[in-house]
């Protein structure tokens, strides 16, 4: 690669984003490693084997074999980067604000690790509220001071928040739609420059399963302060999960009036000013990011004495659109009480074993509390599931035909493509009353109607 300049890099924290980040870089020609506490992941790793289900994963692992390493010790791989990026969880308090103790404590040990007499940029990767980073600054250099390194070791802090998608992290790693990096000092930039160059200029070569999407061009790196930078993250995440509210929202009007929301979303998506994507009415959002994000942004203007009624009503509407689906079956089945309802999908969307806030978990949990008897299948995250459904009396099946089983309705949540190909006669067949809710609007009406169901979609 032309003039490319491969740095140390160290990555603090392998779960989603660290791994997915961590892994393209070696790709990229970095010398990456990635530090986790839990030997478990480190042990999975070491054998080129994902902790994670993700797209293309093992194989760009063993692509970037030689240029990664995992290791559980921190200091070692701190000390001899030139960028340490901390890709920590940020999980949710009780009161929606993002937990930010780990990032700290990495903040510490990374502190702690630091040679004297080298530079180090460190990389705030983790989704943390608002004025995180200067936190970050000050225990680094209370730290730097303790030790007497202030002077002798420059450190430039820099924000550099990740807009990954599950199931497509690698992929959106390799053609990002922006990069955004929030640093106070024109090191920490140029050090960003370097890091992403291969992919602001896009002269890797892109791997057989991770193909350059045809027409990308070359992607735009936003510089900008720390504090905008992290209010992009949180204003990207909440702006996409209001856009889907906005759409169910419309939805439910739609099955008032007689209109088809599907039309709807194609109608509004060619203007250009609001656009195709995140219109798709269904179950709702779920995830590890929209939910703990929106809660999060709620949690940071709270703090500073400051309404937010669009995104609420956008939690609001997501909260209430579960109910609202349970209510159209209970209505067409006269009540839920003591009926065997199917559930196909588990996970929050298709393409992931995670269950983490999913719209389907939640179903469940609603239907149960009505006196339900669910069966439920999903094609990768039924061990998941089992896991955080543990309290409820649910039955899972390995083959989505068994689910429907002299079922009384059947509930389509997770709009997993090998659904849209299965047989529908054949499971209208094998329940004891054939009613279809199709909680992601996947499935033609038309041929669920012709194998003997009665349809339902969302918003039509
Ligand atoms: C999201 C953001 O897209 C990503 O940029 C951020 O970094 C992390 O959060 P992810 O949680 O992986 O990514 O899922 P995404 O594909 O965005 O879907 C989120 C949820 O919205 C899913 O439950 C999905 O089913 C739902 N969704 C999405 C809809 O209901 N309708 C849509 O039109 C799009």
């Amino acid at each position: 690669m032309d003039g490319f300049q491969p740095l140390r890099v160290a990555m603090i924290g392998t779960g989603y984003v660290g791994l997915s980040t961590g892994t393209v870089l070696a790709y990229l020609g970095h010398r990456v490693t990635g530090v986790d506490k839990d030997k478990s992941k480190t042990d999975l790793l070491r054998a080129g084997r994902s902790p994670i289900r993700e797209h293309g994963m093992e194989e760009l692992l063993e692509l970037s074999k030689g240029h990664i390493v995992f290791t559980q010790d921190t200091s070692k791989a701190v000390a001899e980067a030139d960028v340490i990026l901390i890709a920590v969880g940020t999980p949710s308090k009780d009161n929606g604000e993002a937990d930010t103790q780990y990032v700290e404590a990495a903040a510490e040990e990374v502190a702690q690790s630091l040679l004297p007499g080298r530079s180090y940029v460190i990389v705030v990767k983790s989704t943390v509220p608002i004025g995180t980073n200067r936190r970050v600054i000050y225990v680094i250099n209370r730290v730097m001071g303790e030790r007497g390194l202030s002077r002798s070791t420059p450190v430039h802090i820099v924000s550099n928040p990740e807009f990954l998608r599950e199931g497509m992290a690698l992929y959106d790693t390799l053609y990002p739609d922006r990069i955004v990096i929030g640093a106070e000092d024109p090191e920490g930039v140029a050090a960003m420059q370097r890091l992403y160059r291969p992919i602001l200029e896009q002269t890797f070569n892109a791997p057989s399963f991770l193909a350059r999407p045809s027409g990308y061009g070359l992607p735009p790196m936003i510089t900008t302060d720390p504090t905008s930078a992290e209010m992009i993250k949180y204003a990207s995440n909440a702006f996409l999960s209001l856009k889907i509210s906005f759409i169910n929202e419309i939805a439910g009007l739609c099955e008032k009036v007689g209109a088809d929301v599907s039309e709807i979303s194609r109608g509004i998506g060619l203007d250009k000013r609001i656009g195709p994507h995140f219109l798709k009415a269904g179950l709702g959002w779920g995830g590890s990011c929209f939910p703990k994000d929106t809660a999060a942004l709620l949690a940071i203007g709270k703090e500073y004495g400051y309404e937010m009624p669009i995104v609420a009503a956008a939690r609001q509407v997501n909260h209430e659109q579960r109910h609202r689906m349970v209510e159209k079956l209970q209505q067409a089945l006269k009540g839920v009480r003591g009926r065997v309802i199917g559930v196909l999908g588990l996970a929050f969307k298709p393409g992931t074993d995670d269950v983490r806030e999913s719209p389907a978990l939640d179903m469940i949990r609603i239907l149960v509390d009505r006196g339900a008897h669910v069966r439920a299948h999903d094609p990768a995250a039924v061990s998941n599931a089992k896991q955080a459904l543990e309290e409820l009396d649910v039955e899972f099946a390995s083959n989505p035909y068994d689910v429907s089983l002299d079922a009384e309705g059947l509930v389509l949540a997770t709009d997993w493509p090998e659904y849209v190909t299965l047989d529908l006669e054949r499971l209208a067949q094998s329940m004891k009353t054939p009613v279809l809710l199709d909680g992601r609007n996947m499935l033609d009406r038309g041929k669920v109607e012709a194998a003997g169901f009665l349809y339902m979609g969302v918003g039509k």
